[in-house]
């Protein structure tokens, strides 16, 4: 089966309409040669851009070397509003703090110990669920920022809080990546910049509102009884100069988090429900493979790694559609990359939706095969074409977290439901900040009558 893509370029195009469709969706932008090239490169108005398609080079700037290709000035320029300083967009020195701050933090709130957490938003999610069509991106968008936040502050997201945080989420996105593209032009962001600090101030004052209560009631030494993600960070010291993270940097992780910690996941499970829902028979081995590892019981977090599987959909759909797309990162010297000369400055792009496609790297690449992942599939890809979490120092520090809420949601819905293709055209692939479909998701949802799963 052959899920939706868009249809490659046969050739590059240029001019200014063709740039604001770019704007739109950067997938647009992308050729027949893309999916076949090591390196490519193109110009846009005083910046040069390489694409880095070479596994070998990839290993090279994300493994061997993160220092000499750190992340790209513009990202911090496009997400510092909403993020403020914090890891995802920060380099060097402040980024290393940060980074072992969090993996602190990380480390307190365990996977083990957040799976409570997770069970009873996949729990609400559930009570939440009709039978009919159910709005995919919505629900998982839902589903996903209440368990980032649960993990976070030990409270559940109110129905009412997560429609103002998506409408605002979704505002400071579009109005981003329009700057961004105004930037790359050189014209002025005209009205943009100030739209983008206002749906920032909404959020920022949200998880603000939060993080005071906590720090207005509670001393560091009683937030280190508490297993969620806002006691580790109170509660971490920095082990170069015992230091402590002040409110504003704690507040600057937590939006961090919170955006990079829902955003992703939802992407990735809106289009495993899509697959899901295309296979009927998919559906069943899942929930047979479920059914086997808890007998009856509710899923345990040592249940997990248990199910095969369901990894290796959820692997298979994170190749086919990565949430992060891409990774813009700069040069800091002068090199030669595959021949050509690359500048001080120059951008450099990862890309794993390239990668995951990559005709030299995969068999039928456009393919949904979750095979390829199962134990009986082949074994894994060869470094540096396989990278959905990004690799090395600067790898992401959620993946355990979004394998194992992913293996909550699908199984709970699994057990309690089944889901059908809904009628009308098939989601057209878009590309923004993360992977996602340019109308939403539908799919058909009906009940499973106990014992059904098993007819
Ligand atoms: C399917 C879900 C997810 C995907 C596909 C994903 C993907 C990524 C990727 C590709 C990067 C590296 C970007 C780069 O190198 O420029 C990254 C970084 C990061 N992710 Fe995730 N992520 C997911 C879920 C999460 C979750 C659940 C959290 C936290 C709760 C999280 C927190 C972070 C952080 C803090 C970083 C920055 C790490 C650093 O630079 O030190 N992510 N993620």
């Amino acid at each position: 089966m052959i899920p939706p893509r868009p249809e490659p370029l046969a050739q590059p195009r240029l001019g200014l309409l063709w740039f604001a469709r770019v704007a739109h969706s950067w997938l647009d932008a992308l050729t027949v040669k893309s999916y076949h090239m090591l390196l490519g490169q193109f110009r846009l108005p005083g910046m040069r851009v390489f694409v880095v398609n070479d596994p070998a080079w990839v290993e090279r700037m994300l493994i061997a070397e993160p220092h000499n290709y750190p992340k790209h000035r513009l990202m911090h320029e496009a997400l510092e509003p909403l993020l403020g300083s914090s890891p995802f967009t920060t380099n060097g020195p402040l980024w290393q703090r940060q980074r072992r701050m969090l993996d602190q933090a990380f480390g307190h709130a365990r996977l083990g110990r957040v799976f409570g957490l997770m069970q009873q938003a996949c729990n609400d999610m559930q009570a939440r669920l009709q039978a009919g069509t159910l709005d995919v991106d919505g629900a998982m968008t839902h589903v996903t920022a209440d368990i980032v936040h649960r993990t976070i502050f030990s409270l559940p997201l109110l129905a009412q809080e997560a429609d103002t945080l998506f409408g605002a989420f979704t505002r400071y996105q579009q109005l981003a990546q329009r700057a961004v593209f105004l930037k790359l032009l050189r014209l002025p962001p005209l009205w943009l910049n100030r739209s983008k600090q206002r749906q920032a101030a909404i959020i920022r004052g949200f998880l603000a509102a939060r993080v005071r209560e906590r720090f207005a009631s509670r001393s560091t030494d009683d937030e280190a009884q508490g297993a969620d993600i806002l006691a580790g960070l109170r509660s971490a010291v920095d082990p170069q100069d015992g230091s402590r993270l002040s409110e504003t940097e704690v507040l600057d992780q937590i939006c961090m988090l919170f955006l990079a910690g829902h955003e992703t996941s939802a992407s990735a499970l809106s289009w495993c429900l899509y697959l899901l829902a295309e296979s009927s028979g998919l559906q069943q081995t899942l929930r047979d493979e479920v059914a086997a590892t808890t007998q009856g019981e509710p899923l345990q977090a040592g249940d997990v790694r248990k199910l095969v599987q369901l990894h290796a959909l959820f692997r298979e759909v994170l190749r086919l559609y990565p949430p992060v797309g891409y990774f813009p990162r700069e040069a800091v010297a002068d090199q030669v990359i595959r021949g050509s000369q690359v500048r001080r400055g120059d951008a450099l792009l990862v890309f794993p939706w390239l990668l995951h496609r990559h005709r030299r790297f995969w068999v039928e690449p456009d393919a949904f095969e979750p095979g390829r992942f199962d134990s009986q599939g082949s074994a894994d890809p060869p470094k540096g074409t396989y990278l959905p979490f990004g690799m090395g120092a600067r790898a992401c520090i959620g993946a355990g977290f979004a394998m194992q809420e992913a293996a909550l949601i699908l199984s709970t819905l699994l057990q309690h439901h089944c889901l059908r293709p809904a009628p009308g055209p098939a989601p057209r692939v878009v590309g923004r900040l993360t992977v996602r479909s340019a109308d939403g998701i539908r799919v058909q949802l009906e009940a499973l009558h106990a014992g059904a799963a098993h007819d």
